[in-house]
């Protein structure tokens, strides 16, 4: 098994974007959750121990600290240690010294702390529990600690303007993290930015993202997939996995898994989940192995997300050669040597191109 995703369903509260599976005030369940989660290890017998191991959310860091050295201790009980990559997940309201050097202690290596935008009106306006200074704090913390960071941040977001977020990113980049995720801003049903009518104008967000681009290049870093910059050699060992669409075993509430071609994901609510696993029944709400066109599909554009392009199969070719010539007719995709490759417009409108590949076709 090639890597480990462990789902933290809890949060402060809930950002007014935020489509993730995830709770702010259940904490009290944090014990019993994490608890499941060790048991539900043990319903897959796994004959390796996992390359890299991603503990994500919701918010990992608001676990107290001893829910947190429970969950670390038994993974290294199961899963033994030194890990290719292990990435914790942190928020800036609720990460501190002590948690981090724990961390640390455990082997974790690589920290992901969630920014979203330096402006404070902004944060304000997508309801983050944290401020650009909490963020400057936690920051500063997290680097004694851990060299490989990543930083995320979203385009888009409401009051924002070239002139904010390119400060907010010249700034992140100054304190020289190693990784930066630069997402636009998705508007999801059922979000309270959703709720509340919150739209964007398109070349706005476009424009937002190519200036990302040109400023996140321009000082050195790699886009090495859509949403993803890493300065040379920090591209995520974890995330390059799921676009090659390795193997990983998912836990937790929610948590998606990809074992033996057998795609899953487990129920979302976190009292049902444990609950399920208590009586010894594995979580998973669906189950799927997809065939034929369908999991050549799903290749095609996980590759297409790995920028650096790729060499289309012979099985690639058979189902889908037609659609990469409407593709490249429209300009959304490229030929680089034998590599195909999403093209520069075709990056800020992928959705686009991989609805072309997947079901109905
Ligand atoms: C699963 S979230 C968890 C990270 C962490 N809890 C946090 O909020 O910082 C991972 C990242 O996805 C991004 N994200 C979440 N919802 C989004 C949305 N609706 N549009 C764009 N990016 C989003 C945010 O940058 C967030 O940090
Ligand atoms: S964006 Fe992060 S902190 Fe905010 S609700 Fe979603 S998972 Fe929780």
């Amino acid at each position: 098994m090639a890597g480990l995703y462990i789902h933290i369903p809890f949060c402060v509260s809930k950002c007014f974007y935020c489509d993730f599976v995830s709770y702010g005030g259940k904490l009290n369940l944090a014990q019993d959750y994490l608890k499941a989660v060790k048991k539900e290890s043990s319903f897959y017998d796994i004959a390796k121990p996992p390359r890299t191991v991603y503990i994500g959310g919701g918010t990992p860091s608001v676990l107290p600290l001893r829910d947190i050295e429970f969950l670390l201790k038994f993974i290294s009980e199961k899963y033994g240690a030194g890990f290719e990559e292990f990435t914790f997940e942190c928020n800036p309201e609720s990460v501190n010294e002590e948690k981090l050097s724990l961390l640390k202690d455990y082997g974790v290596n690589r920290i992901s702390l969630g920014l979203q935008s330096f402006n404070d009106e902004e944060l304000k306006l997508i309801g983050r529990a944290h401020r650009a200074a909490d963020f400057l704090r936690a920051y500063e913390a997290a680097s004694k600690y851990f060299n490989n960071i990543n930083v995320d941040l979203i385009a888009a977001l409401p009051s924002q303007s070239e002139a904010s977020f390119l400060a907010g990113l010249k700034k992140l980049i100054s304190l020289n993290p190693k990784h930066i995720s630069l997402y636009g801003l998705q508007i999801e049903q059922g979000t309270g930015l959703y709720e509340r009518g919150y739209s964007y104008d398109e070349d706005f967000y476009v424009r937002l993202l190519e200036l990302g681009y040109k400023e996140l290049t321009a000082n050195g870093f790699k886009q090495y997939e859509i949403s993803n910059y890493a300065r040379e050699g920090f591209e995520s060992v974890h995330n390059i996995n799921y676009w090659f669409n390795g193997e990983y075993l998912g836990l937790g509430a929610a948590a998606s898994g990809y074992l033996k071609g057998v795609r899953y994901q487990n129920i979302c609510g976190i009292e049902e989940y444990i609950k399920r696993v208590n009586e010894g029944i594995r979580p998973a709400a669906s189950e799927e192995k997809l065939k034929g066109k369908a999991k050549i599909g799903e290749e095609v554009l996980l590759r297409f997300r790995y920028l650096k392009g790729f060499k289309p199969g012979v099985q690639m070719l058979k189902y889908f050669g037609g659609e990469f010539e409407n593709l490249k007719r429209e300009g959304l995709i490229e030929t680089e040597g034998a590599l195909l490759k999403l093209s520069r417009r075709g990056k800020y409108l992928a959705n686009e191109v991989f609805r072309r590949f997947v079901e109905p076709f």
